[in-house]
Parts: structure tokens; C-alpha cells; sequence
């Protein structure tokens, strides 16, 4: 049975006991609005360890002024239902009150790469993630925490954190789930209109265009900027926000692409925001 916990300090109590039965602990941290994206690393924590802690929640920090947090898709009945079958062992879903009992006198902020992709569009996002995983990880206290490939600039920065702050946590990425018309599960998909949805598979055609035009020779990133741009121009309705090739984990800008890059894009529907990319290993790169 997946035993639901509310309060920081009944989850920390059940981990000092795990924790004391030499128990390896798998954490999965979500905001709900479960897909097969996060069961994906679900399944992965409960196949890999002892225990697997799944986390739900909507953190306020991580969004803007005008971005949709009260509007975000909250359903924890619905959220259970998907991780009880699976034998999750513990879901913590605390309240925004629990976590932040007031407002933080002390909170981290990520000073490189996050001024540039999602977070020179988001100021503060990346400041309201770090912040919020490191107390989750402090919670939790997880062996291995589960994040998805699909916000590659999360993976990164968490992985930066998780060096620098010399947490004692393997961090696995996971491989971005898709639909079977290739467009990457996401919670934000249900706020697409019909006629969005159909153009959303524009998304992840344009990137795989890009890998094609690599893999044929092409080194110039412009070249593949210029393409998505066309492709998107000309197959959806939505506003291009941003389309860029960067070096991974890095996250520097590449005008010829050398290493591991990372093709990258966000486009605004009418009420969805949509992000997907692309981590093509270059040559010299294992
Ligand atoms: O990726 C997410 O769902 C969130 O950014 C995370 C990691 C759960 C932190 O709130």
C-alpha cells in the first residue's frame, strides 16, 4: 500500500528508520499531475531500489508572477491511484504551509546557466527549483533521485547543485516519454486546444529534422535554428519563444557544433507553453 505523508516530520521520522535498516532509498520529485513520463521513473526507482518516495508538489517559488500556478493540474486522488498499483512505498505531499511556513529568510539562487534558455524566460524558476529539491532532498534524504531528460536545463542545473552542494545522491536521468506522434508527455499538454494538439507534433518533428541535417554533415547551428524556425513558421499557430543549440551539460551557446550538443525549444500556445529538445552525442563523446 502507498502510505500518503503530509508533514515534514512524519516523512523524516519514517527515513531515520529506513534509513537505520540500511534501506536504499529511490526518490521521484513531481508536481502531480502524474503521466507516463513520471511512471516511467517510477517504475525505474521501484526496479533499482528498496524503497521509492515519490513527492507531490506544486511549488510556488518555481513560477513567475504570470505563469500558471494556481492554475495547475492538481488531482492527488487521481495521482495515488497511478503510483498504487506500481508499490510505491511512500507519496509526500505536504501543504505550501508545511513547506514554507513562512516566507524563506534564506534561499539559493543559480548564478550560471540559468540566465540562458527556460531561464532567461523564467526569472527565478531555476532559483525556485534548486531551492525547493534541496529541501526535498534534506527530507528525503534519497540514495538516487529520478529526473527526466525532457527539462534538460533542470537535469543540468540539479546536477550542478548536486556536485557543488556535495549531496550524497546519484542523479539518474530519465529519457523523455513521448506519444506515439512523437509529442513529449508533458502535464501542460492538457491545456492544448484540438487543433493545438494535431500541431504540437510539429515540436519534436522540427528536432528530429535538425538531428537529420546533422547526422548528413551539417555543423553550422544557424542552419538548424533557421530550419525549426521555417518548420514550426509554417506547421503551428504558436509563438516561437525560443530555438537554440547549446553544449551539454554546459549549456553554452554553440555556433559550430562540436561535443554533445543539446538542440532546444519552447513555443507558446494559446494556454500551453511547450518545451522538447534533442541531446545529440557528438563525435569525441561517449
Ligand atoms: O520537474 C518538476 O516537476 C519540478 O521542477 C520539481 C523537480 C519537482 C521541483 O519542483
Amino acid at each position: 500500500m502507498t502510505k500518503r505523508i503530509t508533514t515534514v516530520n512524519e516523512m523524516k521520522a519514517i527515513i531515520q528508520t529506513l534509513k537505520r535498516e540500511q534501506k536504499q532509498i529511490g526518490f521521484v520529485p513531481t508536481m502531480g499531475a502524474l503521466h507516463e513520463g513520471h511512471l516511467t521513473m517510477v517504475r525505474a526507482s521501484l526496479r533499482n531500489h528498496d524503497i521509492t518516495v515519490v513527492s507531490i508538489f506544486v511549488n510556488p517559488l518555481q513560477f513567475g508572477p504570470n505563469e500558471d500556478f494556481d492554475a495547475y493540474p492538481r488531482d492527488i486522488e487521481s495521482d495515488q491511484a497511478k503510483l498504487e498499483p506500481l508499490g510505491v512505498d511512500y507519496v509526500f505531499y505536504p501543504s505550501v504551509e508545511e513547506m514554507y511556513p513562512q516566507p524563506l529568510a534564506i534561499s539559493l539562487k543559480v548564478n550560471r546557466m540559468a540566465e540562458v534558455l527556460e531561464g532567461s524566460k523564467r526569472p527565478g524558476h531555476f532559483d525556485g527549483v534548486v531551492t525547493v529539491v534541496n529541501k526535498l532532498f534534506n527530507i528525503i534524504r534519497p540514495d538516487y533521485a529520478y529526473f527526466g531528460k525532457k527539462d534538460a536545463q533542470q537535469l543540468a542545473i540539479i546536477e550542478k547543485m548536486v556536485d557543488e552542494f556535495n549531496h550524497p545522491i546519484e542523479i539518474i536521468g530519465i529519457d523523455t516519454i513521448r506519444e506515439a506522434d512523437g509529442l513529449a508527455k508533458s502535464s501542460r499538454n492538457v491545456y492544448l486546444t484540438a487543433q493545438e494538439r494535431k500541431e504540437a507534433i510539429h515540436l519534436y518533428q522540427s528536432l528530429k529534422k535538425a538531428e537529420e541535417m546533422y547526422d548528413a554533415g551539417e555543423r553550422n547551428s544557424r542552419k538548424l535554428i533557421d530550419m525549426i524556425r521555417d518548420h514550426l513558421t509554417t506547421n503551428t499557430s504558436g509563438t516561437i519563444e525560443d530555438i537554440a543549440v547549446s553544449s551539454y551539460p554546459e549549456l553554452v551557446e554553440q555556433k559550430e557544433i562540436t561535443g554533445q550538443i543539446f538542440i532546444s525549444l519552447a513555443v507558446k500556445f494559446s494556454r500551453a507553453r511547450l518545451i522538447d529538445n534533442i541531446i545529440i552525442k557528438g563525435e569525441n563523446h561517449d
